[in-house]
């Protein structure tokens, strides 16, 4: 395993509440691995950043009388603040709108330049008449030119995740009326140089999904376009050459750049070389299925067009969309829950047990069912782990007054104790390596149940011969799981520890440490508490009825 590491997630736009769609896909894997890379001494770093510029950010600072600067000051705070109330545990949450960033993305811009990778185009750009506007990309609405699908944004078709070339049939979005067709010139950057070294570097890069690399592959092959780079809107990072003071970049240009330098202010405050800590670490960029284009074409083809100046992503993990009672999250029809919303009915972890557990490595969409919610909590989170931590250090407490008794030799059933104890860092381990995040949750949830049969088989209240070998071979196992358990479930994970009566704090173990015996006779447990509370089938009712149109 590499010992460094970076990792990112996408960066949320400065311009809405976070709600359960982002996290799935994205916040909450980044965060598990971070957590899991740490737990094996990895020097990980979790950076992240509001992705402050484009059109619909301006447009809605106007509507709501504030300048830009002023509206995404309160998103990125807000947003940083709800991430926290998750435990969305990012070392670092910046802004693409920095001093920092606004320099990184002009210089990109300039060796891209200086090496042949931009050139200059008069374009004939949609104007509104009736708003007096350039209407770049989210302003344009009409019907995809490939796969023909109705009301799809000018820059990403979201029913087949191309990015049209031209739209069919163009609609102003904010008042409906056809465009009609005025001359500027924008800068262009020639993705068409790098269709083989792309279609080299996705061939080579084993880390990247294999159903992902085939459809960007497909793209190559049907042609690359080049880009159009610019956009004649007041908000975003200056074009840094004389005669185009009056043009900023498109968002999609610069917001990545922000992973790097996000990453380097961070690097530099602590007196770390930001330069070569990238290119030696592994880089992990977390993204949603429908931004593929952007981070497997656009992004690399920029960093190679600075020749490698900063290494191209070694992992891009890419997850479906999450959907809400089997319907697409929507804000306007009030389908939708936003996340601190969510964490005002239930703990952090009870979201995170269940988003990862319905959330595999792959493109497929996943769903969130308020009474599949319940059932895993109430049957699987309580029921399993819940109560195999309450029962086995409860009854440590009750019958050896929290003091963890002496072994005797070890039958056939506490041998097998044994081995999933030894086994548990290495099997939960290699899924997370694999970022399966969701069977590696699964496989601690078994070893929790066989813990609990193997506690109910051996009777330990009979107190007869050999039982307290269960007791402490028990005890042992919910240490185990504290820690594997961190990843996912950092709160609760706290709380076993302490009430093992351990010191310091889960956080600072080594996962292989996960499978050693490291609590030994004679220790003595903390106290008990039940770990959680119940979700009622009654507030799940509520919670259903609040979705939708109001009754
Ligand atoms: N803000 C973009 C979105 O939500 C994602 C930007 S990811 C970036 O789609 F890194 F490329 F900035
Ligand atoms: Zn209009």
């Amino acid at each position: 395993m590499n010992k460094k590491a970076i990792i990112t997630s996408a960066l949320p736009y400065a311009n809405g509440e976070i709600h359960l769609g982002h996290v799935a896909s994205t916040y909450l894997p980044a965060d598990v691995t971070t957590r899991f890379l740490k737990l094996n001494g990895v020097e990980a770093y979790y950076v992240c950043a509001s992705d402050d510029f484009g059109t619909p950010i301006l447009i809605q600072s106007e509507k709501e009388g504030k300048t830009p600067t002023e509206y995404v000051a309160y998103w990125n705070k807000r947003d940083y603040e709800d991430f926290s109330a998750f435990n969305i545990d990012f070392d670092y949450f910046y802004k693409t709108s920095s001093s920092e960033n606004i320099a990184f993305v002009q210089d990109v811009f300039k060796k891209l330049n200086d090496s042949g990778h931009i050139y200059e185009k008069e374009i004939i750009q949609f104007y509104c008449n009736n708003d007096k506007k350039f209407l770049p990309d989210r302003y344009v609405k009409g019907i995809c030119p490939y796969c023909k699908a109705e009301d799809q944004y000018s820059d990403l078709c979201e029913s087949c995740g191309r990015v049209p070339d031209e739209i069919t049939d163009p609609k102003c979005s904010l008042c409906g009326e056809p465009p009609t067709k005025e001359k500027t010139t924008h800068y262009f950057f020639r993705l068409t140089n790098f269709g083989d070294s792309l279609s080299k570097w996705l061939d080579e890069n084993d880390h990247l999904q294999k159903d992902v690399k085939k459809y960007v592959q497909n793209w190559i092959k049907s042609g690359l376009i080049d880009w159009d780079i610019t956009r004649d809107i007041s908000w975003g990072v200056p074009v840094p050459l004389s005669g185009a003071n009056d043009k900023v970049f498109y968002g999609w240009f610069d917001n990545h750049l922000a992973y790097i330098s996000t990453a380097l202010k961070f690097l530099a405050d602590k007196g770390i070389d930001g330069k070569s800590f990238w290119n030696s670490a592994d880089i992990y960029h977390f993204i949603g299925k429908d931004i593929v284009y952007h981070h497997y074409l656009f992004l690399p083809a920029m960093r190679l067009g600075i020749n490698s100046e900063y290494k191209l992503p070694d992992y891009i993990p890419t997850r479906g969309h999450l959907t809400l009672q089997g319907k697409k999250i929507s804000k306007s029809r009030n389908w939708y829950i936003g996340l601190k919303q969510f964490l005002e009915y239930y703990p952090a972890d009870y979201l995170r047990f269940y988003l990862v557990s319905i959330n595999p490595y792959s493109q497929d969409d996943l769903n969130f069912d308020w009474d599949d919610f319940a059932t895993r909590i109430n049957s699987e989170l309580i029921g399993n782990l819940g109560n195999f931590v309450n029962r086995a250090l409860g009854f440590t407490k009750k019958s050896f007054d929290g003091k963890v008794p002496e072994t005797t030799s070890f039958d056939e059933k506490d041998l097998e104790a044994e081995g999933k104890i030894k086994n548990l860092s290495n099997e939960v381990g290699s899924l997370l390596e694999q970022n399966h995040l969701d069977r590696a949750l699964k496989k601690i949830m078994e070893f929790s149940s066989f813990f609990n049969q193997y506690f109910q088989h051996k009777e330990p209240w009979k107190l007869s011969p050999g039982t307290t070998n269960c007791v402490f071979l028990s005890v042992n196992a919910a240490r185990s799981m504290a820690i594997t358990l961190f990843p996912f479930l950092p709160e609760s994970s706290q709380k076993i520890w302490i009430q093992l009566g351990l010191d310091g704090n889960v956080k600072d173990s080594s996962w292989s440490g996960a499978s050693e015996l490291k609590i030994l006779s004679g220790h003595v447990l903390g106290d008990s508490f039940p770990l959680f509370t119940k979700v009622e089938i009654t507030d799940i009712e509520k919670h259903k009825k609040n979705l939708g149109p109001s009754k």
